[in-house]
């Protein structure tokens, strides 16, 4: 069976609320992300967004890192799930564990992260409160490859908002989110439709190899790509 005669499937990857998963369950129940969600991961027992999996009917595990006597060790475990579960694409959201060079080898180019920053600037934690510090002009999220450098791989997509002289961690956060709520189902839905590709380190989009990133404006048209 070819790709064009099964859906594009996904493992979703999360330890929290997952507010995009929930986007992602949205985008395909209205068509516009033609993929599906083959199992939802969390590392977390308690993580609100197994909840929200388990409303939509998609199965769910629970790996719990206090399971396992060392990274590799669940690393394996997980890579064994995700293989029974045989996607076509791992989607890292809110997925708190930085991921052994191991897993990553092991789905190359399979695997891509949301990220709360203008990448490559503020890798790590805290992206809102270093954007306020700093007094950037713009702040915003990256869906990028996820390579053994944790948020360093190459970049797909980007959107950005301004940082207004009001704006408190709370307020950024919550508009930086709602742009992931439209980003990620969007880069989803053209890895399923193959205008995305990934080859030996480089990222394609429409048969072209991207040079910068896909700058995605909300809802209206793209702005700008290479
Ligand atoms: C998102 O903001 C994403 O950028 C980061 O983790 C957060 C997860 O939020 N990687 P949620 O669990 O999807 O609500």
């Amino acid at each position: 069976m070819t790709r064009a005669d099964r859906p594009f499937t996904l493992a979703v990857l999360i330890s929290g609320n997952g507010s995009n998963l929930q986007a992602i369950i949205d985008a395909i129940a209205i068509k516009q992300c033609s993929a599906e969600i083959k199992l939802v991961i969390s590392d977390q027992p308690d993580a609100y967004g197994l909840q929200r999996a388990a409303q939509n009917h998609i199965p769910t595990r629970v790996l719990s890192g206090k399971d396992y006597a060392n990274k590799l060790a669940y690393d394996t475990a997980l890579m064994q799930c995700i293989a029974e579960a045989a996607v076509d694409l791992i989607v890292l959201a809110g997925f708190m564990r930085i991921l052994t060079p191991a897993f990553v080898a092991h789905f190359p180019g399979k695997i891509i992260n949301i990220h709360p920053s203008l990448l490559p600037k503020y890798r790590g934690l805290n992206t809102y409160q270093k954007a306020l510090n700093s007094g950037d002009s713009m702040h915003g999220t990256t869906v990028h490859i996820v390579t053994s450098d944790l948020d360093a791989g190459p970049i797909i997509a980007q959107a950005a908002t301004p940082i207004t002289a009001d704006d408190s961690e709370a307020t950024l956060k919550a508009r930086v989110q709602q742009l992931e709520h439209e980003l990620y189902p969007t880069v989803i839905h053209w890895f399923a439709e193959q205008r995305l590709l990934y080859k030996q380190g480089t990222v394609y989009f429409d048969g072209s190899p991207l040079s910068k990133a896909i700058n995605w404006s909300g809802t209206a048209p793209i702005r700008g790509r290479a």
